[in-house]
């Protein structure tokens, strides 16, 4: 019997076009040396939303002597893919590995003030550019005891990791603050409830964390288990956003997979994925064969698993519903929303007494975008201090919002960002999108 594969109508042929309508991002790891690959870059720009520098925005590569900083190595990566449209994870800001010479040998209140000081500075210099930081990495002990990893870093005091993400927020509110780690996948892990115990201490504390990534390197050792998604709901629920930043899986089974696709897509808060890297050829564990494209470029099954679970995937509700009894019936609409169908506009609050940070995500519908314009109407008493990646007019009130130049052309189904810190406080915002 003949069978007839009926797509979706809003199916998306890509990575980033499908993941985008499931309101989440797709990323990979890019490596700067490879930026003048043509067959790299042509995968590359067709399929992925977001970035990450594979070692590039590290300690070593952005401090190579202290006090001296240095972005000629990340830059082309943050300019290659503001200029094709993607989003930016930075990677990472403190961090066991990858140190300097001369912070490998430092300790004490020496090295915490440096420390410091580099998240200070690197964060300023990106500020605004960046989706979500990894603001530590890898700070927990693998095996079963559950707590931190000695380093040197560790011994500067137990505060360390909330100290560097207090300094990162005053250096871009903008950006979301992930703690990053590997072997936090499994639940059941003694690791995983470390990092847990931690996140659910600083939500009560208030230190200012916005994120978890998953770095989800899958082999033999460290095997995908199906309490993965219980393991990202988990800490959903502690109130952070949840990423999965650096996946890669030993022989790239289509449907581990697609299972880690179908989880990330089951809980709201997951805001997407990250491959770390996009040709087997580029893996750091190449002999292993572990992505989603052959060393030849082509599409490996996996990389359809991935697709059709993207594009099959229901998306789940990314606000809690209404605590009031809504009206009985709605107001007549006066005027017709503007844009619709050509493109819509969510937003994401940071809100802190006094203050608040909003991130707005425009997202194309079946059409590309040549530019757009949000309006966002402010409640009384708040007012917009600064902004970035969109030019407005106004600061209270009704307020409009257009492209700049870089960010104006958003294919089918991708997205853009911008954002903005304001006085006052949000409310509940409803941003609406148009076509220019
Ligand atoms: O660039 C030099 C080259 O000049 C030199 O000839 C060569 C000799 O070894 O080394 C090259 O640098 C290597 C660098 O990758 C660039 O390829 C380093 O030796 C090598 O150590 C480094 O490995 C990186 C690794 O982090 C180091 O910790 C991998 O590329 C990178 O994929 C990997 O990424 C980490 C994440 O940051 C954190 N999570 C785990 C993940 C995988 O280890």
């Amino acid at each position: 019997m003949a069978m007839v594969l009926v797509t979706p109508a809003s199916a998306g042929t890509t990575l980033g076009a499908s993941a985008a309508e499931k309101g989440r991002y797709f990323g990979t790891a890019v490596a700067a040396n490879k930026l003048s690959d043509s067959a790299y870059t042509t995968i590359l720009n067709r399929e992925f939303t977001m970035v990450t520098a594979e070692n590039e925005m590290k300690i070593d590569a952005t401090e190579p002597q202290q006090g001296q900083f240095r972005y000629s190595q990340a830059d082309p990566i943050v300019n290659h893919a503001r200029t094709h449209g993607m989003q930016v994870r930075g990677h990472t800001l403190a961090w066991h590995g990858q140190q300097p010479g001369w912070m490998q040998g430092m300790e004490g209140t020496a090295l915490r003030t440096a420390m410091l000081n580099h998240v200070t500075q690197v964060v300023t210099h990106y500020r605004g550019q960046i989706y979500s930081w990894d603001v530590v990495n890898e700070a927990f002990a693998d095996g079963n005891s559950g707590g931190r990893r000695d380093s040197n870093l560790q011994r500067t005091g137990n505060d360390w990791i909330e100290a560097a993400f207090r300094a990162a927020r005053a250096a871009d509110p903008g950006a979301k603050l992930c703690y990053n780690d590997y072997n936090t996948d499994n639940w059941t892990w003694a690791k995983t409830q470390g990092v847990y115990n931690m996140v659910r201490d600083f939500k009560a504390r208030g230190v200012p964390i916005d994120c978890v990534g998953f770095q989800s390197h899958f082999n033999n050792d460290s095997p995908y288990v199906s309490n993965y998604r219980t393991t990202l709901s988990s800490f959903a629920a502690l109130g952070v956003d949840v990423q999965i930043t650096e996946l890669d899986i030993q022989g790239a089974p289509a449907n581990t997979y697609r299972s880690v696709v179908e989880d990330c897509l089951a809980v709201a808060r997951c805001n997407g994925i990250t491959v770390w890297g996009i040709r087997d050829s580029d893996s750091w564990r190449a002999s292993q064969t572990p992505l989603l494209f052959n060393s030849n470029g082509s599409k490996k099954p996996a990389y359809d698993a991935v697709l059709a679970a993207l594009n099959n995937g229901t998306t789940p509700p990314t606000t809690p519903p209404p605590t009031t009894t809504p009206p009985p019936t709605d107001p007549p609409p006066t005027t017709p929303p503007p844009g619709t169908g050509a493109c819509t506009a969510t937003v994401t609050v940071n809100q802190w007494t006094g203050g608040f940070v909003a991130n707005v995500r425009v997202t194309a519908g079946s059409s590309a975008l040549n530019g757009w314009t949000v309006t966002i109407a402010l409640p009384s008493g708040a007012t917009v201090t600064n902004a970035w990646s969109a030019d407005r007019s106004g600061n209270t009130g009704t307020t409009n919002w257009t492209n700049v130049a870089y960010n104006g052309q958003v294919g089918a189904g991708q997205s853009t960002e911008f954002g903005f810190q304001a006085n006052g406080t949000a409310g509940s915002l409803s941003p609406t999108c148009a076509a220019r």
